[in-house]
This record gives structure tokens, C-alpha cells and sequence, in this order.
């Protein structure tokens, strides 16, 4: 006897492993205007010849190409296999808690052992890397979650990893290092007192929480300074290839989009800290967009750090000592010290070249919002839908409430679809901190906006 079945609209939608997307999308290919060129200290373009100090040319070749689509190779894909394609969940916990005609999804990407989107490029870079004969890899991490990522690929391809740890972040998550070594990773403090970037910063200010500009500087820093050549840099946000490597994020989503029955996306949101998961989510949309598909695309940013808000678009070097070229970005200067708020992977003074031209462009809107509201929503989201959400994730979370609740206002039936860049296990004295009522929002001053923007005033303007 067969038993009549209940139709139930799917609150999670999977994709089998055969669908995952077997290339990367290079948005730089349908921009309607070419990128400016990143720039060396003679204000001309860099060559590929200059970047190898810090980057193998496999990497650099993807940084530099136009092509639209790159294949991605099978060894990263199977790899990726192993938590890929990730979920998209319907929130429909979250629309009936705000009573909103808005149906809700979020792409899971907190599913990935280091807890965020950040192994997708994690694995490809040490890949590349290891192709290269490279034997060990150096890098910065904010929040920890790009640390954490990077180790993990370093064990699985049988390289070295250091990282420098925004000293803020070092010491209000110790998990977060303790999870490098784990994967045989070593993570120190920066400032720290074994690069002569890190000595500098703390001849002026012993007491410098850090930034994630002076942590790139120390681990740019040991990478050129092995006399060996064998070890090389890895960036985990801002710059092209790394942008490339998300796009599996958005692909799959718009499968994922399709199967649940939608026609298509009229609100994709997304944290930006450097923009390597607003792009890896919007840049596909992007590309509907500029085929006529109308779509609102909001990068949301915290209001203690607002780059794409406040900040203007200029050419500015990516760390603190000008060890990177000079890149086209919106940015607050690469002095800005940001407040110590808890979404540290969303402490930087830049955004992503390409990211930046989506917003100049039009494509994508910038919105900002203080960590208050964030932490308020991202509890809301844990007690609806169980997921505790990062601290910068939170962002995108409180973003999509912010959208639903105009949706009722308006009375209409929007689909809204936002990133979860990754989990909050391992970000709890945040929550902590919020739940005992001691956390306030920051916002700089427009003098100090001013300030921080003196150190660009003779660079090259784009
Ligand atoms: C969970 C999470 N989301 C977002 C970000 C911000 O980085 P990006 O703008 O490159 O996605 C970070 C950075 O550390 C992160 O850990």
C-alpha cells in the first residue's frame, strides 16, 4: 500500500558531488571597463616578475587573467569534496519569528573543517604553492579563521605554515590557535618583536592591538627574507585569485536557488571585511546583473571600520610598510587602526580590487552596521535556526533581517539569500561579552577618517 506523501518545500537543499562546479568565475572578464592596474613604487604597473618575490606564477597567472572561466584542478576539487557542495538552508524558523512574506536562505558555508569560507581558497593557494615546489607558506589572520584555514590546507599538502595573529584577536581567542597547531600550523602575536615591521609599530606604540595591515607586513616579511626562495606568502582575502576561488560559493547557490523552485534572487547579501565571501557569493549574480537580471547586491560592512561607506576610492598599499603594490580599492588608509570590535576578519582598512570596482560600478551596494545590532540578530538566528553565527557573519545576518522586515513593510514577497561565512564556536567571548550588556558600537569621527587618510595623500590617484 503506498502511503500518500505531503508535499514539503525543501529547508535545505543539497547538490550531489558530481554538481559541484568544476570552475572558478573571473568577474574581471565581464566588467564593462578594464581594472586599473595594481602598482609598483615607481607608480608603474607591477610585472608579473615583481610579485614572484611573494607569490608562485601559477598564482600570479590567475591574478592577472582575464579569462572567465578558470578550470579548477582535481586534486582541490577533491579535496573540496570533502564538506562541498555546502548546504543552502531556507531560514524558515527566522521568517516566521519576523512574520515576513520574505522567504529567507542562507548558504551554509560554516560547514568546512576550519568553520568558515576561507579553506575554499586556502586549499587551491597551498595546491599551487606545493605545485611550485614551495616548502613553506606565511600569513596573517584577523579572527583566526584564515589562520586556521590556511594550517589546515598546509597539513593536507605537506607544507610549513606561519601565521601572524592580529594581536587583539591572539588574545581574545586562544582557541583559534590552539586549533593552528592542531593542524601543525605555529601562530604568534603580531606586532611581534621578530620582524623589523613588527619591531617598528612597537617602538611607537607598545601597547598596539594590531591590525591586520601590520600582520601582512610580518608575514610578507619572512617570506622574502628566506634565503632559500622556498617560502612564499598567502593572502587570504583582497586580491584576485582569491576572489576567484570563492566563486563556487555563489555557483553552487544558484543551483541550489533553481532546484528549490525559485526564479531567481532579488536581495544577495554578504559581510565584507577584505570581500573574498561577498565575492565568492555575489560575483555570479553579478554577472546576471550585467546581463539585465535585477537584483539588489548589499556588501555590509561594520560601521567601526566602514571602507566601503566612508572611505574613498584610491590607490593604497594593501599592508602598513608598503611591502605590497599599490592597489586600486576603496580604502580608510593603510594607517587606520580600527576599534577592537569582535569581528576581527572584518577589521581591514581595504576592500578587494575587484569588489571595489563592483561597488564604483554600480553592481554592488555598500551598507554599514555596528556590532550591537549584529550580535542582537546573530542571537535571534541562533535561537531560530541553531546556527551560531561568526561575529562578521553576523553582519550579513543582521543585513537579511533588516531586508525581510522592509519586505513586510512593503508587503512583498521577496527572495532574500545571504552568505553565513562561517560559525561562531570559537567567537563566544563576543557573545559573551554582548549577553552581559558590555559591548558598545564605535564609529570614527570624520576627523579621524581624515587623519588616517594623510598617508595617501602622494600616492598615485587612480
Ligand atoms: C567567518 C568570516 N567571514 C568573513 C570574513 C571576512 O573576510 P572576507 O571579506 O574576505 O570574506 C572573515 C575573515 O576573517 C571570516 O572569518
Amino acid at each position: 500500500m503506498s502511503i500518500p506523501q505531503k508535499t514539503v518545500s525543501p529547508i535545505k537543499i543539497i547538490l550531489s558531488e558530481s554538481e559541484m562546479p568544476r570552475q572558478w568565475y573571473n568577474l574581471a572578464a565581464d566588467f564593462r571597463s578594464p581594472m586599473l592596474p595594481p602598482l609598483g613604487p615607481d607608480g608603474k604597473p607591477v610585472t608579473p616578475e615583481m610579485m614572484s618575490a611573494i607569490f608562485p606564477m601559477n598564482l600570479i597567472e590567475q591574478e592577472m587573467s582575464s579569462d572567465r572561466w578558470i578550470d579548477i584542478p582535481e586534486e582541490v576539487l577533491s579535496i573540496l569534496y570533502k564538506w562541498r557542495p555546502s548546504p543552502l538552508h531556507r531560514a524558515v524558523a527566522l521568517e516566521r519569528l519576523l512574520d515576513t512574506p520574505a522567504r529567507i536562505y542562507y548558504k551554509n558555508e560554516s560547514v568546512s573543517p576550519a568553520g568558515s569560507h576561507k579553506p575554499n581558497t586556502a586549499i587551491a593557494q597551498a595546491y599551487y604553492n606545493k605545485v611550485a615546489g614551495i616548502k613553506k607558506l606565511t600569513t596573517e589572520t584577523g579572527a583566526g579563521q584564515w589562520g586556521s584555514a590556511l594550517s589546515f590546507a598546509c597539513s593536507l599538502m605537506g607544507l610549513e605554515c606561519k601565521v601572524y595573529m592580529v594581536k587583539v584577536s591572539f588574545e581574545q581567542k586562544p582557541f583559534r590557535k590552539m586549533l593552528m597547531q592542531t593542524w601543525g600550523g605555529s601562530c604568534v602575536a603580531s606586532p611581534s618583536s621578530t620582524t623589523n615591521a613588527g619591531r617598528a609599530v612597537l617602538a611607537k606604540d607598545p601597547n598596539c592591538p594590531g591590525s591586520l595591515a601590520i600582520a601582512i607586513s610580518e608575514a610578507v616579511e619572512e617570506a622574502v627574507s628566506d634565503p632559500t626562495g622556498k617560502t612564499k606568502y598567502a593572502l587570504g582575502s583582497v586580491l584576485n585569485h582569491v576572489m576567484l576561488h570563492q566563486t563556487i560559493i555563489g555557483q553552487e547557490t544558484k543551483k541550489q536557488l533553481a532546484l528549490a523552485g525559485e526564479k531567481k534572487a532579488d536581495v544577495v547579501i554578504a559581510c565584507a571585511g577584505g570581500g573574498s565571501n561577498l565575492a565568492g557569493l555575489a560575483f555570479p549574480f553579478c554577472k546576471d546583473k550585467i546581463e539585465g537580471a535585477q537584483i539588489d547586491i548589499l556588501a555590509v560592512e561594520p560601521s567601526s571600520c566602514p571602507t566601503l561607506t566612508r572611505g574613498p576610492f584610491a590607490y593604497d598599499i594593501g599592508d602598513m610598510s608598503g611591502m605590497t603594490p599599490l592597489l586600486p580599492m576603496y580604502t580608510l588608509g593603510h594607517e587606520f587602526i580600527p576599534d577592537t570590535i569582535h569581528a576581527g576578519g572584518l577589521r581591514y582598512h581595504g576592500m578587494a580590487p575587484l569588489v571595489s570596482k563592483a561597488v564604483a560600478d554600480g553592481l554592488i551596494e555598500p551598507r554599514s552596521i555596528g556590532q550591537t545590532e549584529c550580535f542582537e540578530a546573530a542571537i535571534k538566528f541562533a535561537r531560530s535556526e541553531g546556527i551560531v553565527p561568526a561575529p562578521e557573519s553576523s553582519h550579513a545576518v543582521a543585513m537579511a533581517m533588516r531586508e525581510a522586515v522592509k519586505a513586510k513593510e512593503e508587503g512583498k514577497e521577496k527572495v532574500i539569500v545571504f552568505g553565513l561565512s562561517g560559525h561562531g564556536m570559537l567567537d563566544l567571548v563576543g557573545y559573551d561579552k554582548f549577553l552581559s550588556g558590555n559591548l558598545q558600537d564605535h564609529e570614527p569621527s570624520p576627523e579621524q577618517l581624515a587623519r588616517s587618510l594623510d598617508c595617501i595623500r602622494n600616492f598615485p590617484k587612480p
